[in-house]
């Protein structure tokens, strides 16, 4: 069973109940946030992290800023749903999910605005339980359309915390390893352990390892090691947010990666729903990358690893070119050797929940 990531508790008021992240794996504690204030530091701070589950705690932000809205002045709860919106927004810039969730709130917002207040708080609850239903659908069918790539005896690597910590389900990257581990395959994974923040150490070799997963974690500068001499056979990365093109942006360091399989000759996945692309975006250039503070480097977990005033640059994340990417694996299946036409086509040929949703209250 996938851990509970985020949930809504109760109905409203309520609050959101995460597990607190950045206590992993060391404690597991769950926080109940019943204030937008509280979950905006939770996003910051990654409590909650991973760009589908940033994307549920959004809807669940913009419930949590206006359910005690009082009275039925529509108009006036119009722009507190805009303003919560809006401060969410400057959570964190680079994963999609959280823009087009907040978008998509407001849009329910707007297509309720003749309501009651009451019933448009409660339309909000049910929009951000829909956001949160659907992403376990995605995980799922990402794990079915993954499996195919993780054969018996194979030997993959991941970077980063792509699991059922950044969803509510089982996550995308290591979607097809629970499959296939569903599935009765054989595999091995080998986890970057993902400087600074550790995401790969305190996150994926935990979820692998309490799942029965063979884990093997290793330091960030092992892995063009690792795919000589340990004959890695492919690799798999989320995503945080992808362009028109194909340019995938995700946690700092899967650059780095894609460059070394590309020397090793092993192929190099995505794995991210449909709602991580950002088709306004032409290519990866475009997309913004986040930059975190210094201290995340020089006093990693509370310890000075470095000496006092030297000039950081804490980049959060990277853009993986699409020419590195063998493919996409979407809830809609693979999408080969990305690019505009192709990413275009698997658009047009597929509706995603997000469309759906447009197409509902547009
Ligand atoms: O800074 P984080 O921990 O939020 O970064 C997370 C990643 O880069 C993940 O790989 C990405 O969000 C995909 S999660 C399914």
């Amino acid at each position: 069973m996938p851990v509970a990531t985020i949930e809504w508790k109760g109905e409203l008021p309520g609050a959101a109940r995460l597990i607190d992240q950045t206590l992993l794996p060391g404690e597991v504690r769950y926080l109940e946030l019943d204030r937008v204030e509280a979950m905006w530091e939770a996003i910051q701070v990654l409590r909650v992290r991973g760009a589908p589950a940033i994307g549920i705690a959004a809807g669940y932000g913009v419930v949590l800023g206006v359910q005690r809205f009082r009275g039925d002045d529509r108009a006036a709860f119009a722009t507190e749903v805009a303003r919560v919106a809006a401060y969410l927004r400057t959570s964190r810039p680079t994963a999609v999910n959280l823009f087009w969730a907040l978008d998509r709130m407001e849009r329910r917002a707007h297509a309720d605005e003749g309501r009651s207040v009451a019933d448009q708080q409660r339309g909000l609850l049910a929009e951000a339980r829909a956001i949160e239903a659907e992403d376990r659908v995605m995980c799922r069918a990402i794990g079915r359309h993954g499996l195919a790539l993780v054969r018996d005896g194979c030997v993959a690597l991941t970077h980063c915390n792509a699991g059922g910590l950044a969803t509510a389900d089982y996550g995308t990257a290591l979607a097809p390893f629970f499959a296939a581990h569903a599935a009765g395959r054989r595999f091995k994974v080998f986890a970057d352990e993902t400087r600074p923040l550790l995401q790969g150490a305190r996150l994926t070799a935990w979820e692998l390892q309490q799942a029965g997963i063979d884990v093997t974690l290793i330091c960030d500068n092992m892995a063009a090691a690792a795919m000589r001499e340990k004959k890695i056979d492919l690799v798999i990365v989320g995503a945080d947010r992808i362009a028109a093109n194909g340019d995938t942006a995700n946690k700092i360091g899967t650059y780095g990666v894609a460059v070394l399989a590309r020397h090793h000759n092993v192929p190099f996945y995505v794995a991210a729903p449909t709602s991580t692309f950002d088709r306004t975006l032409r290519d990866g250039t475009q997309i913004p990358i986040e930059e975190r503070k210094s201290s995340e480097i020089t006093h990693g977990f509370g310890r000075a690893t470095a000496p006092d005033g030297v000039a950081v640059w804490n980049p959060a994340f990277d853009v993986t070119p699409r020419e590195l990417i063998a493919g996409i694996i979407t809830e809609h299946g693979l999408l080969e050797r990305p690019d505009t036409r192709r990413i275009a086509d698997h658009f047009a040929t597929h509706t995603t929940p997000l469309d759906r949703h447009q197409g509902a209250t547009a």
